[in-house]
């Protein structure tokens, strides 16, 4: 049996005379976080769907969790939960509804002590009584990341998970996705943003003009480039970093508004 994950070799895909994916091939190690970094239409989400198997391709293969995605869909849908680019839970919903309901569908033991617990971890159990459509951006992809774990399949795919999100958000949804990396999930995720994949991922590949350009860790992509040349310079803040140390990245739900102006009280 493979030690891969995910493998892909040789994948294409058209729309009509549109050659989208132009023989893709990359390695997912088990336990592993892969980023899929491509520009905006690269084909980021067409090699997801292929994936999961919610499309085919013209040619080329792809196994997932050992199973061949076009001979095998059933085992590989088994296998994975995606979480799509646009959030799919129910708006109309609470957040424990949407969970519950997930369970059910699922046929997980104990549907409720499941959203329970993936309540407290993606820390939505004071938001768990309110319907999802009074959820900011944040706490909706947290929910949507929740869902997807229901089951415990080996393999999920996020597909772009903090696009949209503020700073703050999306370092939590990072630290929930290094968390499922190291419970053992392998996890493929794409984005368009590098820092994301610096900060995540342990292998990083370029989609681009319908092929992995660039495959290998981040050091590995560093030493594509020239050596650096030295220069002593103070290292300044980032945006990033003024933002976070002054809104205090604390994790004391920021999203719940009666927390959120308690803190600002204390001030
Ligand atoms: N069902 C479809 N029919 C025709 N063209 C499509 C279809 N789905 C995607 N495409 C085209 O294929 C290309 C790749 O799309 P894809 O959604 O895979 O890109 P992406 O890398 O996920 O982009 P983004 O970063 O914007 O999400 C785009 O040019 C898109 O317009
Ligand atoms: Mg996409």
């Amino acid at each position: 049996m493979t030690t891969q994950a995910i493998h892909v070799q040789g994948l294409e895909k058209s729309y009509k005379e549109l050659r989208v994916l132009r023989g893709v091939d990359f390695d997912v190690a088990r336990g592993s976080i892969f980023a899929l970094l491509g520009s905006n239409g690269a084909g980021k989400t067409t090699v997801v769907r292929i994936l999961s198997t919610l499309l085919k391709s013209d040619a080329g293969t792809a196994t997932v969790d050992g199973f061949d995605v076009a001979t095998q869909p059933a085992d590989v849908r088994e296998s994975i939960s995606l979480t799509g680019q646009f959030a799919a839970v129910d708006e109309t919903l609470t957040g424990r509804e949407n969970l519950v309901l997930m369970a059910r569908l699922r046929r997980v033991k104990g549907p409720g002590q499941v959203a329970d617990d993936l309540l407290a971890r993606f820390q939505l159990t004071d938001a768990a009584g309110r319907r999802v459509s009074t959820y900011s951006g944040g706490m909706r992809r947290r929910l949507d990341i929740a869902m997807s774990l229901i089951g415990n399949p080996p393999v999920i795919f996020l597909d772009e998970p903090t696009t949209g999100l503020d700073p703050q958000a999306r370092v939590e949804v990072w630290n929930s996705v290094k968390e499922l990396a190291g419970q053992g999930t392998t996890v493929l995720l794409t984005t368009q943003y590098l820092d994301e994949a610096e900060h995540l991922a342990d292998r990083i590949a370029i989609l681009h003009q319908g092929r992995i350009i660039a495959n290998g860790t981040l050091d590995q992509l560093r030493q594509l480039l020239p050596p650096a040349k030295v220069e002593y310079v103070e290292k300044q803040p980032t945006l990033e970093d003024v933002f976070l140390a002054i809104i205090g990245n604390d994790d004391t739900g920021a999203d719940d508004p009666t927390t959120a102006r308690t803190a600002k009280e204390q001030r």
